[in-house]
């Protein structure tokens, strides 16, 4: 059988995010072997990785984080010796209607993670400064709670204020992240990332969401008055730095990660309305009427934006894309490919989002 350098497992390898670092390791690294362990909840869609499902250096494990025998198991089986950490409940919406599910994978799965690391790696001290053990947790710059409109940017010192559920689970799960490092010296890294667009992401997030209802000239319900702000980054630099920072992050350091481009969302709304109706040949203007103004969302955080100079400075990582650039690029993945949005927005799905709408 083949020898592998390292045998990495990544969780929530079939959702957004997940999807894109697992196909950059394959391609990128066919010295490691790559375990993603999903339990294919709602956002978790193996087409999203179609393209390398047949790759020599794969294998997919349906499982779930809050499963702590099953993780020790996968940890033993394989052969584990790092942990990419992705797997979560992901959208503020729906922590607000059910908190437990939250607390439940964000923290608990986390935990056991944690522990099944702790107990599989015995001794992972770093020998010639290298650590052969990892724990990488990524999370989100929600833990910080949110900014006013005064140029002020969330540091990696930013004191912890989380306001959503979602946002309280990413930042307990933080905590004991941290927590297993200093107690049991696990060799842990945290990435704090802003607001990733990008192909395969759910449509009940912002930016997918409104390209399928445009398309289709259905209502965009706009939260509020649309003046929130939030910090966009391409979801391939977003799995760039994940790179880096797996690579050449220092053990127990955060990292922020972010784009430098702030948009409200009424401005980045007009950008997607533009563009969407540019690319489906319809005239200017078509979609505006689409806009929807609809109860705020609960305790909507107001401006989200990082400052990630400590990656820049200390890993040399920075985006790669304008987001002019991006979003053209984004737009046109989800016009091509309908099937996808379709396949994913039927049954279930869109018994979901019936309800939540009729709620509000
Ligand atoms: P996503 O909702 O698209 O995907 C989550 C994945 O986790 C899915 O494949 C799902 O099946 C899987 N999953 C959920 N519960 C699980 C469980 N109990 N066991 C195993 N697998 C489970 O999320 P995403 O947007 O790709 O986010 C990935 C990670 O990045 C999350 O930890 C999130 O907090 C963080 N993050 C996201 C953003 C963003 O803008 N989307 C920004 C910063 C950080
Ligand atoms: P979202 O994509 O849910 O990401 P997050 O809440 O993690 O930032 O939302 C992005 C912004 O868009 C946020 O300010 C809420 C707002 N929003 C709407 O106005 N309407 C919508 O239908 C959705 C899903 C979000």
């Amino acid at each position: 059988m083949k020898e592998f350098r390292r045998n990495i497992l990544i969780t929530g390898g079939a959702g957004f995010i997940g999807s894109h670092v697992i196909r950059r390791f394959i391609n990128n690294y066919p010295q490691y072997r790559i375990i993603n362990a999903d339990s294919l909840t709602y956002a978790g869609n193996l087409a999203n990785l179609e393209d390398v499902k047949d790759a020599s250096n794969y294998i997919f494990v349906k499982a779930d984080i809050c499963n702590f025998e099953l993780m020790q198991d996968i940890f033993h089986k394989y052969n584990i010796d790092s942990v990419i950490h992705l797997a979560a409940e992901s959208h503020v919406d729906r922590s607000i209607k059910d908190p437990f599910a939250f607390a439940h994978t964000n923290i608990m799965g986390t935990l056991n993670l944690l522990e099944a690391a702790k107990r599989t790696w015995k001794n992972s001290e770093a020998v010639n400064g290298e650590y052969r053990n990892m724990f990488y947790h990524v999370s989100t710059d929600e833990v910080y709670g949110d900014l006013d409109f005064d140029g002020t940017l969330f540091t990696e010192s930013t004191a912890y204020d989380p306001h959503s559920p979602y946002s309280a689970s990413k930042a307990s799960s933080d905590h004991f992240v941290r927590a297993y490092h200093d107690t049991y010296n696990l060799p842990i890294v945290i990435s704090n990332c802003s607001n990733n667009y990008g192909s395969h992401q759910f449509p009940e997030k912002l930016i997918p969401l409104f390209i399928n209802n445009i398309r289709h000239n259905k209502p965009l319900p706009v939260y509020g008055k649309g003046e929130n702000v939030r910090d966009w980054l391409w979801v391939n630099d977003h799995a760039r730095a994940i790179d880096v920072i797996f690579h050449e992050g220092k053990i127990r350091e955060t990292y922020n990660i972010g784009g430098f481009n702030e948009w409200t969302n009424i401005d980045l709304i007009k950008v997607i309305i533009k563009t969407v109706d540019r690319l489906l040949g319809r005239a200017e203007g078509t979609s505006d009427n689409l806009i929807t103004y609809v109860t705020d969302r609960a305790g909507h955080d107001l401006r989200y934006a990082i400052d990630s100079t400590k990656l820049k400075n200390e890993l040399g990582w920075k985006p790669s894309l304008q987001f002019e650039e991006g979003i053209e690029i984004t737009v046109k993945w989800y016009l091509e490919n309908q099937k996808w949005l379709d396949n994913v927005t039927s049954g279930d799905y869109q018994r979901y989002y019936d309800n939540m709408y009729r709620d509000r």
